[in-house]
């Protein structure tokens, strides 16, 4: 499963499948091979990946899809007891579903609903109105398609990574240590740019860097280069305790310090990592950026296992979305709420490469 689509299902998943009612489908049994958790998620998974393939990146439609597809069988927990034959399982288990949904939820989505109701089509009358309900069905009837092909729903490891990542109260402040992943402090250059270890030399222009208020602008604000009072404290800890979560590098132009680019976000199993950067503002349009995450892109791809790279952007912050777009990267997500570290959440751009 892409790193995106599962945390795409965390993010909007996790009032879901955190209950007592969603942790108990991985106890009953369903088609045969699988359990109706295990089914859920799959449908969630096929559901993101047609919603992202027919460009519904929308969060409303994707927390919508989300939420139906993790609740569309939750109806069918006890079908020994509840119905008395297949036929009735059939027409019964998506209205049921619906009332799990609004009990587990709280909420009552017309659309959510109409697409629960209507997944069987068309074995059950009823059509989808919506196109969540489109892509919830057929969804539903490619999982069980390669269900019933004998193929696994979800992977045993993915299903402990969803349930591993849904315990932690921010669902993008996860990783693996970034230690493992480089054997030493990069150093990567072009012709024009070097980027390389920080150091006490840079003390200067970094603390220019944190206190650009306009660079701020567009930047989260609990990065590493925050956490102490004086950029001289900051470049004493990045190598040591800062590595724990992320690789920040300075950017140099022509031999002078003019900003940071940073990994962070690693997740070794499923080969995945997350890529930043922000200049100071005497620098910006200049190639530098484009340069710099280039270099970044090469370095992953000529001394790592790494095969996925996110990163998030503010909508506002179109220079950002273009040095993105320059190195290859696609926008999956828009406009998503997310923590910068701001008082309240901010929509956000999502893009993978
Ligand atoms: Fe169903
Ligand atoms: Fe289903």
């Amino acid at each position: 499963m892409d790193d995106i689509i599962l945390y795409i299902i965390v993010k909007y998943g996790r009032r879901i499948i955190l209950t007592e009612e969603f942790m108990h489908t991985f106890e009953q049994t369903h088609h045969l091979n699988t359990t109706v958790g295990d089914h859920t998620l799959s449908v969630a998974a096929e559901a993101v990946k047609l919603c992202l393939m027919r460009g519904y990146s929308d969060e409303e439609t994707i927390r919508n899809v989300v939420t139906a597809a993790l609740c569309h069988d939750l109806g069918i927990m006890g079908r020994k007891e509840k119905y008395s034959n297949t036929a009735q399982c059939y027409l019964k288990h998506p209205l049921d579903s619906v009332d799990v949904y609004m009990g587990v939820t709280g909420e009552q989505e017309e659309r959510v609903m109409d697409s629960i109701r209507n997944h069987m089509f068309p074995v059950k009358p009823g059509m989808p109105k919506y196109k969540e309900g489109w892509i919830l069905t057929l969804a539903d009837k490619i999982s069980s398609f390669k269900e019933k092909m004998g193929k696994q729903a979800v992977r045993e490891s993915v299903r402990r990574e969803i349930l591993d990542r849904i315990q932690k109260p921010h669902a993008n402040e996860f990783g693996d240590s970034i230690i493992e992943l480089f054997s030493d402090i990069p150093c990567m250059e072009s012709e024009r740019i070097v980027l390389k270890q920080i150091t006490r030399d840079d003390a200067t222009q970094l603390e220019r860097l944190i206190s650009s208020k306009k660079v701020y602008e567009y930047e989260p604000t609990f990065l590493f280069e925050k956490k102490y009072e004086s950029a001289q404290r900051v470049i004493d800890h990045l190598y040591d305790e800062g590595l724990s979560e992320s690789m920040i590098l300075g950017i140099y132009y022509d031999g002078d310090f003019c900003g940071l680019s940073e990994y962070y976000g690693y997740r070794a199993h499923i080969h995945k990592i997350s890529v930043g950067y922000r200049l100071l503002e005497d620098y910006w349009g200049r190639g530098i950026a484009t340069e710099s995450l280039g270099l970044m892109l090469k370095y992953l791809n000529d001394r790592t296992d790494v095969g996925i790279v996110t990163a998030s952007t503010l909508p506002e912050n179109k220079a950002s979305a273009n040095v993105l777009k320059k190195n290859g990267f696609d926008l999956v997500v828009s406009g998503s709420q997310e923590d910068w570290g701001y008082e309240k959440m901010l929509p956000t751009d999502k893009w993978i490469r």
